[in-house]
């Protein structure tokens, strides 16, 4: 009764093994290939890779580290673009780690309070140049893709350099003002831009994920910000670019940390344009947005806060796409309704609007205008009763069906008390895909019926909880989904970030297609996996479904210290892989691959 569609394996390769090596893996039949690495030269004039001698300003025309996200849009604009795009990609964090030679490290740290980070000037603007984004022009020959030297589209996005606005109800709100900025509308850069999404005009929708880590410095408890900073655990102390840059010291710049924390909207056709923070979709900890234009015409974008029992939020535009004017629709995102969602044990989800001056959103508790509602939108939900979550990380719409996908990558700190119908495991460990159905295709419903797709984890492990389809084979099941891509048959595709804890589950992250119809629904089958202490990231399809751009984020990194045989940690002269290129003196190098079938033909099939 689910579905119309045939009771038949949508998926018909052949299934790769759980494991854990240096190296990566794919289905046989198939090849995944290096597309673009760390350090790779994206604008015209960028010097070649030099790990020895890297400089801030080399690495600002250069590819940047922990690629996460991948979009596509097709060139030209309208085309089907199945030969030539341009790929859209977040650069999230930096490994130091295994970023700098260890020769380039001061011997003594710079500190604040409890943080301290061997780090210099020179060595910080490295690392904020290795943030943000980058755009690429790819093209297909010979059926296989390659980066176009020297595209006048190519372009770097870093926090080091690149202006943008605020846009929405939060712009120019005192609360965003900082000394260099004293309207409240412009600011350097993104910070920790995750996973995101593409909209239907043509944009790129970067989420930013952890601000929070970016800000060090301390705020007395009498200051305005205090609970809204403690909220969203700012600062965060992971870097120590507040030493050499005052405002990511909070006591110095207090509101600087309100100017991050949103979802950016940027146009990849116009290498010189400015991307906009849009304020109406929340600031929050933004992992991604699965974005749809509802049957009404109005913009849908359904959105996770990555932490431990924060919320899943939906935005529905006020105005309407309109599919024959592109500039008509560059501002959509400013206008429109934030709501979060309450899950309920009946099976249903109900949206709930987060406007100022309803409900609990008053003046009295501290909401004088809708600025103050998305600017503290993670308290709104709380006073609004939206359902803590298990890390809601990135969520995809099916548009043939109207179901959303949301993944739930974990949650070890949930107590048996604290389980809801849509959380049902206490220490949840692997986490699990919450599936909705927007009904009659209405992605705008107040309500919407909801279930669980798959509870993750080992299922012949019966301790677990874990909940598959049987047909699920002993390198089918995974844990800690994060990213998801349905591609453009309406199939489910899902990839895994799970931290140091591979080691509890026997195998690297990788790639995993999802059975969500018929009598295989539950089902999921391994298809790619990453090097040791890599994430997977990124799953994006061109519009034919004949190659698949994936993302392997920090190699030879998480976990590596903790496991057999790796049992240290990676230093830039001692990794755990030097992959892609394993050669020496060469660190590993966070990558996109792009995966072709070796007759040409669809992915998976
Ligand atoms: Fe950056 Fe929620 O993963
Ligand atoms: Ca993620
Ligand atoms: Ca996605
Ligand atoms: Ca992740």
């Amino acid at each position: 009764a689910r579905s119309a569609r045939a009771a038949t394996a949508a998926f018909g390769f052949t299934e790769i093994a759980h494991g854990v090596d240096e190296t990566h893996h794919v289905a046989p039949g198939y090849s995944a290939d290096i597309l673009i690495r760390w350090g790779d030269p994206v604008v015209k004039g960028a010097p070649a890779f030099d790990p020895m001698n890297q400089t801030a300003d080399a690495q600002e025309m250069q590819f940047g580290y922990n690629n996460d996200f991948l979009g596509l849009v097709p060139l030209p604009l309208g085309s089907a673009g199945t030969d030539r795009a341009l790929l859209v990609v977040n650069h999230e964090y930096t490994s130091e780690e295994v970023m700098h030679p260890t020769a380039k490290l001061p011997a003594e740290p710079v500190t604040m309070g409890k943080a301290s980070h061997r780090v210099t000037r020179e060595l910080a603007e490295i690392e904020m140049a290795a943030h943000g984004g980058s755009v690429i022009e790819v093209v297909r020959e010979g059926g296989k893709w390659r980066v176009v030297a020297d595209s006048p589209y190519n372009r770097r996005i870093t926090p080091r350099s690149t202006e943008m606005v605020l846009t929405g109800p939060a712009a120019g709100h005192d609360r965003l003002k900082t000394e260099a900025d004293p309207a409240g509308t412009r600011c350097i850069g993104m910070l920790n831009n995750c996973a995101g999404g593409m909209t239907p005009w043509g944009t790129w929708l970067s989420a930013e994920e952890n601000f929070h880590g970016y800000f060090w410095g301390q705020l007395d408890e009498s200051h305005a910000e205090h609970a809204n900073y403690k909220r969203y655990g700012v600062p965060g102390n992971w870097y120590g670019w507040g030493a050499f840059f005052d405002r990511f010291d909070i006591a110095k710049e207090p509101n600087e940390a309100n100017r991050y924390g949103w979802m950016v909207e940027i146009d990849p056709y116009d290498p010189v344009s400015t991307p906009k923070k849009r304020t109406a979709l929340g600031r929050f900890k933004h992992e991604g947005g699965g974005v749809i234009v509802n049957k009404d015409g109005r913009a849908v974008v359904y959105m996770g806060d990555d932490e431990r029992f924060d919320y899943l939020y939906r935005f529905v535009s006020a105005g309407t796409y309109n599919p024959n004017d592109r500039a008509a629709n560059m501002d959509l995102l400013d206008e429109g309704t934030l709501s979060v969602a309450r899950f309920d044990a009946d099976g249903t989800v109900t949206w709930l609007p987060m406007v100022q001056g309803e409900g609990p959103l008053t003046a009295e508790n501290g909401f004088a205008s809708q600025a103050d509602v998305v600017i503290e939108a993670r308290r709104a939900g709380d006073l609004l009763g939206g359902t803590p979550m298990d890390r809601p990380e990135d969520v995809d719409v099916q548009p043939q069906t109207g179901r959303i996908y949301v993944m739930l990558t974990n949650n070890t700190r949930r107590k048996a008390e604290q389980v809801n119908a849509a959380n049902p495991r206490a220490e949840n460990a692997f986490g699990h895909i919450v599936e909705i159905t927007a009904p009659d295709m209405d992605h705008a419903a107040d309500r919407m019926p909801w279930e669980i797709l798959v509870k993750c984890g080992d299922p012949s492990k019966p301790e677990l909880g874990a909940m598959w389809n049987p047909a699920t084979t002993g390198n089918g099941w995974f844990a800690a989904p994060d990213n998801c891509a349905v591609d453009h048959q309406g199939r489910l595709w899902v990839t895994t970030d799970q931290g140091s804890g591979w080691a509890r589950t026997g195998t690297a992250d990788g790639v995993w297609a999802m059975e969500t119809d018929g009598a295989l629904r539950g089902t999921g089958r391994m298809f790619f996996r990453v090097p040791v202490g890599a994430e997977m990231c990124g799953p994006c399809f061109t519009p034919d479904d004949t190659a698949l751009f994936v993302a392997v984020q920090h190699p030879a990194t998480d976990g590596v210290d903790k496991y057999a045989p790796f049992g240290r940690k990676s230093t830039f002269e001692d990794p755990a892989t030097r992959w892609p290129d394993f050669k020496d003196g060469m660190p590993p190098r966070p990558s996109v691959v792009v995966i072709t079938k070796n007759n040409a033909g669809v992915i998976g099939s």
